[in-house]
């Protein structure tokens, strides 16, 4: 198998080439491309080290079964249809093609069902859809969603590279704000994204959108607020959920603790304790009555909420090609 990673050098690309290691994926190439700032970066995967290379429009005439982009949606718009057109099933973390009605936007383990056999582009959601829309996938289907109200709690690595190196430069004092549009260390900045006309921001209408469109279901009414704070890794959110169905706690709890990669938790989870895990998590359950609930929803969001999520779409693509 021929595999390319478009991005990566970037925190979502590395991490793919990581996974691509991690589930042993079987691959005769894996070539890294990136900008012309990064030729010649090397990269280990397992006994083989593997040389960034300049992406160019004929990339691609090197023939790949899959290439994974990461770099953002201008270089996905431009460059992920030449890639399909010569025949890679690519599969985008960008923005880029997510609302396009023709491109199915995945999380397998709701829809995985729309890879299978399927040519072209297909879309990896936001970070923070993916790992609320794990949690809520089984309590979804056994007790219907009416109303979700999501508040975000969004690492700096969210922002990519440069929003790391914003967090660690303003650690050691020098207090720059270029990537947020205040101050991150020892803060937290209410907006994500670009402001909208309706006073929601790019992001939060993101989480509306895509979370509609990964259940096929456009009576879903989604209520975000999407915050960035000074953590490294891990996405944060708090969760209040109506539901179609009267549920009771324990009930909720056994649908949670039978969903696919989610794990219910009774202890109360801290993004420091879910870096570094293919998992999403959910704690502080809690309820006043029978069909409202809030729970504290925790993932790696370069993990679960991008690279591990792409990775998992080409493992079911691969089983049902
Ligand atoms: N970080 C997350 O949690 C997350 C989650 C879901 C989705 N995403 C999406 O994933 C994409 C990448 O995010 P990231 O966080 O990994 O960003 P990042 O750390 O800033 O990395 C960006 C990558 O894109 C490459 N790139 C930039 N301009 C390029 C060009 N002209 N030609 C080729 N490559 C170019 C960069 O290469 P150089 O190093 O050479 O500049 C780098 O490899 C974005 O679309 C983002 O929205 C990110």
């Amino acid at each position: 198998m021929r595999i390319a990673i478009v991005g990566a050098t970037g925190e979502v690309g590395r991490m793919m080439l990581k996974k691509l290691e991690e589930e042993n994926i079987p691959a005769e190439v894996i070539d890294l491309y990136a900008s012309s700032r990064s030729v010649g970066k090397k990269f280990t995967l397992k006994d083989k080290t593997l040389e960034v290379v300049e992406l160019r429009e004929d990339s691609f005439d090197r023939g790949y079964d899959y290439v994974l982009f990461s770099a953002g949606a201008s270089i996905s718009r431009h460059y992920s249809p030449i890639a399909a057109e010569k025949g890679a099933l690519v599969i985008d973390n960008s923005s880029a093609f997510r609302s396009d009605a023709e491109v199915p936007l995945v999380v397998p383990e709701i829809n995985g069902f729309l890879v299978k056999g399927y040519k072209g582009i297909i879309a990896n959601p936001n970070c923070s859809t993916i790992q609320m829309v794990l949690s809520l996938s089984g309590i979804y289907r056994r007790y219907g969603v009416k109303t979700i109200v999501v508040s975000t709690y969004q690492a700096v690595s969210g922002a990519g590279n440069k929003g790391v190196a914003e967090l660690e430069k303003q650690e050691a004092g020098e207090i720059v704000s270029t990537v947020f549009i205040r101050q991150i260390h020892r803060n937290v900045v209410p907006v994500i994204g670009d402001l909208l006309e309706t006073g929601f921001s790019t992001e939060e209408m993101k989480m509306v959108n895509e979370t509609r469109k990964i259940f096929g279901d456009d009576s879903i009414s989604v209520w975000p607020t999407t915050v960035r704070v000074p953590v490294a890794h891990g996405h944060s959110e708090s969760i209040f959920v109506e539901t179609i169905e009267p549920f009771t706690l324990d009930g909720l709890k056994s649908v949670i603790e039978n969903s696919e990669n989610v794990v219910y938790s009774e202890d109360h989870l801290t993004p420091l304790e879910v870096a570094g895990s293919d998992l999403v998590y959910v704690s502080r359950l809690r309820t006043f009555d029978s069909s409202r609930f809030l729970f504290w929803n925790i993932a790696d969001n370069i993990r679960v909420g991008a690279a591990t999520n792409a990775v998992r779409i080409m493992k079911a693509h691969m089983g049902g090609a």
